[in-house]
């Protein structure tokens, strides 16, 4: 049986409401979020402790949440009439800076629930184990000297399987995992750009552990050079001191900033050194290319398929593994209709007759393939590979063989 913290947890909630209570008489709105974020995860806590009562301490851990990335702003002058675990004397509608042209933003809108494992992602073991590493250091107790990397740069051609590791991450260690996509929360939120940031990383960390997954990262990282919006600069600035607090505190949540990119070169000297850990997602190789294979046809009788074959063909043809995946979809497709060459004809079935009857199937056979091959081209060419190669070298993670 687990033992039962809800009593400690409850006076160290009374503290932290007191504090905090304190903090607003003093209109110090940053230590009043400071109280609010540790009173709304020690209410997430409490709701684990006691079933009976989850609804109302989460319900109470959601507007500490609010408090704490700004989405309400304390205000000095009200009382305190409430219990000891809700929030207390908050102006509910108040935005920060009582500009109505401000948009609100809610960083819970980034997070997405993540069902990739690392079994789903074929090859790359490498990267694999030093991403695994990276995570578990960050969780493991150890001596202070030991700073865990608090950001990993994935780079790496289109389709090479870099938001799949960053969600296979997440997956594993059931992390909240925030998917931010640069270029478009920055056209979407333009203006309210650093509050962004900091409403983003307090969210996450109230959700901890948590993984903040940057993707198409050199829309903003590259921000500060010449003709770039204002916009992006201060998320950039934003971003860099962020990530910087929390190299420096030391902490028992796990927040992790993963970020992706196809153009490693166009990112800036001061964002790369915040990325020290900078991984290469290469195109498959050919055993990899296999394992793509076999996971994209899964369920279906391969024993007849050259794989061996097919790698190399992938292999040769710069195949990255969303290529890889398209390539099945088409042979599939292309034995179902040999299959079924009447399927449009049941169109007009009615839904429930069409739950009776059973697509036809057969092995996959390399034939079906040929055709896929034919009209499926990667858009790299061998320079491209080179500049990846070349920027690798330099900049890349060195492999510890
Ligand atoms: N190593 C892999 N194993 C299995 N499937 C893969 C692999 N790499 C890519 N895929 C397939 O390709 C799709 C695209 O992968 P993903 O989105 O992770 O690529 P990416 O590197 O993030 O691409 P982009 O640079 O365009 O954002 C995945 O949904 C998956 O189906
Ligand atoms: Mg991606």
């Amino acid at each position: 049986m687990g033992i039962d913290l809800s009593g400690v947890l409850s006076t160290e909630l009374k503290k932290n409401v007191e504090e905090y209570k304190k903090a607003r008489s003093k209109n110090d709105i940053g230590e009043c979020r400071d109280n609010a974020h540790a009173c709304a995860v020690l209410c997430y806590q409490i709701a684990e402790q006691q079933p009976a009562f989850r609804d109302k301490y989460i319900a109470n851990a959601k507007k500490w949440e609010n408090i704490a990335t700004g989405k309400i702003t304390p205000s000095s002058g009200s009382h305190n009439k409430n219990s000891s675990s809700g929030p207390v004397a908050v102006k509910g509608s108040e935005k920060n800076s009582g500009n109505s042209s401000e948009i609100d933003f809610d960083a819970s809108s980034l997070i997405e629930t993540s069902s990739v494992t690392w079994n789903d992602i074929g090859g790359l073991d490498e990267v694999k184990r030093l991403v695994k590493e990276t995570v578990v250091i960050a969780g493991l107790k150890k001596p202070d000297a030991i700073k865990p990397w608090k950001g990993i740069l994935l780079f790496g051609p289109p389709g090479t399987g870099k938001t799949m590791i960053a969600a296979a991450a997440a997956g594993s260690l059931h992390a909240t995992f925030f998917n931010v996509k640069s270029d478009r929360v920055l056209s979407k939120y333009f203006g309210e750009s650093s509050k962004l940031i900091s409403s983003l990383y307090e969210t996450a960390k109230v959700k901890a552990p948590s993984i903040i997954f940057i993707d198409e990262f050199d829309a903003l990282g590259s921000a500060r050079g010449e003709g770039t919006s204002e916009a992006s600069r201060k998320v950039l600035s934003s971003l860099l001191i962020e990530l910087d607090g929390l190299q420096n505190k030391k902490s028992d949540h796990l927040l992790l900033s993963m970020a992706a990119t196809n153009t490693p070169w166009d990112l800036d000297t001061a964002v790369l050194s915040r990325f020290p850990r900078r991984i290469f997602v290469t195109l498959p190789d050919e055993i990899s290319c296999r394992s793509i294979i076999q996971i994209n046809t899964v369920g279906l009788d391969t024993s007849g398929l050259d794989l061996p074959g097919l790698g190399r063909r992938c292999v040769e043809k710069l195949y990255s593994g969303r290529d890889i995946q398209n390539l099945c979809q088409q042979a599939i497709w292309n034995m179902i209709h040999d299959k079924n060459p009447r399927m449009d004809e049941l169109a007009d079935l009615p839904f429930n007759e069409l739950k009776n009857r059973v697509l036809n199937t057969r092995e996959l056979i390399n034939s079906d393939f040929e055709e896929s091959f034919e009209r499926i081209h990667s858009p790299l060419n061998n320079d491209d590979l080179k500049q990846y190669n070349t920027w690798n070298d330099e900049y890349g993670e060195r492999s510890q063989c």
